[in-house]
């Protein structure tokens, strides 16, 4: 069933925008004019993905910046390693595995954005 999210004009090209729709949190990207919806949670520690980057169909997270496809919702890599002087856990660890994100169909209708959730 496809749910109002916003209007086109709300998110400039290049940019993102996070919603709550149907209990899902998800983030609505503008990729040249084209919209996509991707989950909210990074794929690699849950990092909240409309505060990263978005060049082209790439989206990188702004926490470890593992990057996804905003086509297909792929990890297409992993999170950077640590610096050698960093105190924090290594986030490129091997056991914190980087699972793609879930995507959802986005239709655009008389400047209305729309996202398929079942
Ligand atoms: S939380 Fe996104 S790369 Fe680590």
């Amino acid at each position: 069933m496809f749910i109002k999210a916003t209007t086109e004009n709300e998110i400039a090209p290049g940019g993102m925008k996070a919603f709550t729709l149907n209990g899902r949190e998800i983030v609505l990207c503008n990729s040249g004019g084209t919209f996509y919806a991707v989950e909210r949670a990074c794929g690699h520690a849950a990092a909240r993905l409309e505060r990263g980057a978005l060049t082209g169909w790439v989206l990188t997270c702004p926490l470890h910046y593992a990057q996804f496809d905003i086509r297909s919702g792929e990890a297409l890599s992993g999170p950077a390693p640590k610096a050698p002087d960093s105190k924090h856990p290594d986030p490129a660890d091997p056991s914190l595995k980087t699972r793609n994100l879930r995507t959802w169909p986005v239709r655009l209708e008389a400047g209305c954005i729309y996202v398929d959730l079942p």
